[in-house]
């Protein structure tokens, strides 16, 4: 298992500027992702030395730039609304029910700010049925073949809350929980931690397992989080954090447009019900090889059988190389851009194809269809049911400790 990794890509980013030069380098070469070995480590380091230069080593403390406030209550708890705001004066906002990012708001290439991420402006938004905006997902996020699986000899019944399979954990998987926050002190950026304990066989997942999440905000715009899961006893995870994307801006028509490059020499082609067949498919010559850019709308009509399964991309990515920048959107209207990076064998490439226009989100704007897409990064859905797919196990001894970054910048 190499869930582990995770430490490492955090250690690699968060205490990153401690070592700052003031040297400005541009990279030219970000359409050729696949053979770009700039990490994000060195983003930070370019993006720090830049607010460091001609100010000497910058060794301000930002606790003070997290501001909580209530965001109303769910079963008797108290729910927040937790503000982060970097040197820059870019936010993001954060609620610890579902462990959700609220709001991203980042700049465009003219320097206007926006909210790039769909949500809500109160808690009923989430609590009416919301389609994931932002949340964090688990036990397992994604789908478990009609709610089975097997683990040390025993089978294992969940919730058929997709027909006829199990999907993101259950109704009531973490995505839906209120978790314990804590305003992190003494870390170099804004940082949240968020934690969630879930008792033995709730939702038909065995083991007391802690969920812990922690978001970080950094001043080069970037999101890190840092997931950590433990058990008491053997069982499965797959957590990822559903955020759906829109670089225009949340609600600002849809997504088709943007640029979408994906270091991923190979998908997981699906059956009807988006279970994975077992395949692992070469992307070559088909609308899922995004190893160069291509807009998320050039192909998503073609004639192809995965495509008209997955009503557009619902598609697992096998990533060719986690731990680096595993895939970038890119709007050429607004000229922002996001990087992900993860350390994750899996990237979900969502197209937003079950919005309908039924939410009604942030300022009053409706979410039609494709209007939002999301990178999931992630292990392979209904693993537990492929022995061939990376294991989803985890035991007292194994936690599961993983990172994704989601870096916003312009060009
Ligand atoms: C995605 C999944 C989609 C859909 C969506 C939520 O992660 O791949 O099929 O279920 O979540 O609407």
């Amino acid at each position: 298992m190499d869930i582990n990794a995770g430490n490492t890509l955090i250690e690699k980013t968060v205490n990153s500027n401690e070592t700052v030069n003031c040297i400005f380098t541009t990279d030219k070469n970000k359409a050729q992702m696949k053979n770009r070995l700039i990490s994000i480590t060195a983003l930070v380091l370019v993006m720090a030395g830049m607010a460091s230069c001609g100010n000497n080593k910058n060794t301000k403390k930002y606790n003070d730039m997290v501001t909580t406030e209530s965001f109303g209550s769910f079963e008797g708890k108290d729910v927040f609304l937790y503000t982060l705001r970097n040197k820059g004066g870019d936010v993001i906002k954060l609620t610890n029910y579902g462990a959700a990012i609220v709001e991203i708001d980042v700049p465009d290439r003219d320097g206007n700010r926006d909210n790039v991420t769909l949500g809500y402006d109160s808690l009923s938004g989430y609590l009416n049925g919301d389609p994931y905006f932002g949340k964090v997902v688990g036990q397992y996020a994604n789908r478990i073949a009609k709610g089975k699986f097997t683990l040390d000899g025993t089978e294992y019944t969940l919730a058929i809350n997709n027909a006829p399979n199990a999907l993101h954990g259950g109704p009531t998987g973490w995505h839906s929980r209120v978790w314990e926050a804590e305003v992190l002190e003494g870390t170099d950026y804004p940082a949240v931690r968020f934690t969630y304990h879930k008792p033995d066989m709730e939702e038909g997942y065995p083991g007391n397992v802690m969920a812990e999440v922690v978001y970080t905000w950094t001043d080069a715009d970037e999101i890190i989080i840092d997931y950590k899961v433990t058990t008491d006893r053997m069982t499965i995870v797959n957590i990822t954090n559903h955020a759906y994307f829109n670089l225009h801006g949340a609600g600002n028509g849809d997504i088709l447009d943007h640029e979408l490059t994906i270091a991923a020499s190979a998908f997981t082609p699906v059956d009807p019900t988006l279970i994975p067949t077992g395949e692992i498919r070469a992307v070559e010559g088909t609308p899922f090889d995004f190893l160069t850019a291509h807009t998320m709308g050039e192909r998503i009509n073609d004639d192809y059988e995965q495509l008209k399964l997955g009503n557009g991309y619902d598609h697992n990515f096998v990533i060719d190389n986690p731990g680096d920048v595993v895939a970038e959107a890119y709007d050429p209207s607004s000229g922002r851009v996001l990087h992900v990076t993860t350390d994750q064998p899996g990237i979900q490439l969502y197209s937003g194809n079950f919005l309908d226009g039924t939410q009604t989100g942030h300022g009053g704007k409706v979410y039609n269809f494709r209007t939002g897409f999301c990178f999931e990064t992630q292990h392979f859905p209904d693993s537990p049911n492929h022995p061939e797919f990376p294991s989803v196990v985890i035991t007292p001894d194994e936690p599961l400790l993983t990172s994704t970054i989601y870096a916003f910048s312009v060009r």
